[in-house]
């Protein structure tokens, strides 16, 4: 493997061959590069401060989405492009429309989170895709707190700036293009290193040989545990450049998504299954955290609450395991042993995750309950597949996270629902009460575990009321769908 990490920073092209494996970029660029304008503000994926724009080529052209730098680990950058917000005004006095927009209607106030919105909205006016509403700009800027005076201002700047024409921008495509994506990456030495394989063959044997490694999709987990845990991760095996490893298929029977696909580039794939899929995705985290975190990811760390198990669980996915010498494949829900075991050899990487397509009288339902609407961690999130025949219920599956060590099928409750009425809300009451039966969850300062049965409870009552006809609008507040019921008629 080649031995140097290239990219380019704003204007200027990086090689380095000595680096630490766990060394961040926003440790680089404010402390390496003197960039001070990129903020840390809580190094921990949340606040936005430390937003910066990371172009990647695609189909020769360069698409800039918004990150966290403070939890990026700086080898991640390999071949890639990467704007801070110092770079936006460094053309004299000509500030990007962004900038100019923010000035001009005082969406900068305390300064501190101003850089971050900048490069967030930097990104919205790259993009061009969503449509120029408030509802938009929300969403873009989920992951940027400002706790001073408001986002009214801000955004105002962003509807103002944001939609429309684009600002002529240098994009280093060519540049970029010299960094061969099929050449791997190696830094360091046997003991410490960075590497980024561009091949599954590669990544396995170096797994094999050094089964201590810790993999890396996106970071979002890993970077708190060197920035909050300050974990030492001497070997760090990024996932990020293998070929094929973030493909997308889609066949008349299933979704496949390699292990690498971001939250980011599952959406659109994953919103034709259901809307509710649509707005929990919308839900993970913030835009940041979506477009560098992973659903293989999220599955691999096992946590029982990671928003994603429940509702693949109820989907019958089956994930792909691979070591050098072996490849297996099981039902998701046998993935997850007990808390903090998983059922995955050492030397085992995720490699892909199939997800059956609904068949005709299957209906899906999953809610997500958390403290804020934004950028929160679920306290209970739970997924429904309902199949029907006629008013009949004939099978259920129904999974909950945050109700126990492991994200869990409530299997008593499923077999209560057999052959049960859709329509007979008073039929439903034993499978609504054997979830006690099912789960003990536990206190913690989410949620109470009365608070989280409670919870668990309502939401199967109102999935099976939603599934059975009622009208969204009298079990919503966000977002109205019609019964399914009512929708077949
Ligand atoms: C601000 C913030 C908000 C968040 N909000 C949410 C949320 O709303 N809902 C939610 O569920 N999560 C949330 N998370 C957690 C996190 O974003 C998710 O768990 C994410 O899916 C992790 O994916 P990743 O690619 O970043 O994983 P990484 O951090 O790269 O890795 C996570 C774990 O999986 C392992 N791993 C990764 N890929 C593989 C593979 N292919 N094979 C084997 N092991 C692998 C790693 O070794 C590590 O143990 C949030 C995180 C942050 C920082
Ligand atoms: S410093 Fe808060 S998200 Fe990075
Ligand atoms: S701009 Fe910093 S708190 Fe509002």
């Amino acid at each position: 493997m080649p031995h140097e990490l290239s990219f380019r920073l704003n204007d200027e092209s990086i090689n380095l061959d000595d680096f630490g494996p766990t060394d961040t970029l926003l440790d680089f660029i404010r402390e390496k590069k003197n960039l001070t304008g990129t903020k840390e503000g809580c190094n921990e994926g949340d606040c936005g401060a430390c937003t910066v724009a990371i172009g990647e080529l695609d189909k020769g052209e360069l698409t800039y989405r918004p990150v966290n730098a403070c939890i990026q680990l700086l080898g991640m950058a390999h071949g890639k492009h990467i704007i801070t917000v110092d770079h936006l005004s460094a053309e004299g006095d000509t500030l990007h429309p962004v900038q100019d927009a923010m000035a001009r209607l005082h969406g900068s106030q305390c300064g501190f989170c101003t850089p971050g919105i900048v490069m967030s909205l930097f990104c919205l006016h790259e993009d061009q895709t969503d449509p120029a509403t408030r509802e938009t700009v929300n969403t873009w800027l989920a992951g940027n707190l400002c706790r001073c005076t408001g986002y009214r201002p801000i955004v105002d700047a962003a509807l103002e700036s944001c939609f429309g024409s684009k600002a002529p921008f240098a994009h280093p495509t060519s540049e970029l293009s010299s960094i061969d994506p099929a050449k791997s990456l190696f830094t360091g030495t046997d003991e410490a290193f960075f590497a980024a394989p561009a091949t599954l063959k590669e990544a396995l044997d170096l797994y094999a040989k050094h089964p201590d490694v810790t993999p890396v999709a996106g970071a979002t987990d890993v970077g708190l545990w060197v920035t909050k845990r300050l974990d030492e991760l001497p070997k760090i095996l990024y996932l990020g450049r293998i070929l094929g490893f973030s493909d997308i298929s889609e066949t008349g029977d299933a979704l496949t998504l390699g292990a690498g696909v971001t939250y980011e580039a599952a959406l659109s794939h994953l919103a034709k299954f259901d809307p509710d899929i649509k707005e929990l995705i919308s839900r993970i985290g913030s835009r940041q955290v979506r477009a560098s975190g992973t659903i293989g990811g999220n599955v691999a760390n096992g946590s029982p609450i990671g928003d994603t198990p429940p509702l693949l669980i109820v989907l019958e996915a089956t994930i792909e395991l691979q070591s050098v010498s072996n490849k297996r494949s099981m039902p998701i829900e046998e993935f997850f042993i007990e808390y903090g075991k998983q059922d995955r050899k050492v030397d085992e990487l995720l490699t892909s995750i199939r997800i059956p397509t609904l068949k005709p009288g299957e209906h899906l339902r999953c809610s997500k309950i958390s403290k804020r609407f934004d950028q929160d961690i679920s306290a209970v999130m739970a997924a429904f597949k309902i199949t029907l025949n006629g008013g009949a219920i004939e099978t259920a599956r129904v999974a909950y996270g945050g109700m126990a060590g492991t994200p869990k099928r409530a299997d008593r409750a499923e077999q209560l629902l057999q052959n049960v009425s859709i329509t007979d809300e008073s039929a439903w009451s034993p499978a609504i009460a054997a979830l006690s039966e099912d789960f003990a969850p536990m206190s913690d300062m989410r949620a109470s575990a009365s608070y989280r049965m409670t919870a668990a409870q309502n939401l199967l009552r109102k999935a099976l009321l939603e599934i059975g006809g009622v009208s969204s609008g009298e079990t919503r507040v966000t977002q109205a769908r019609p019964g399914d019921l009512e929708a077949a008629e």
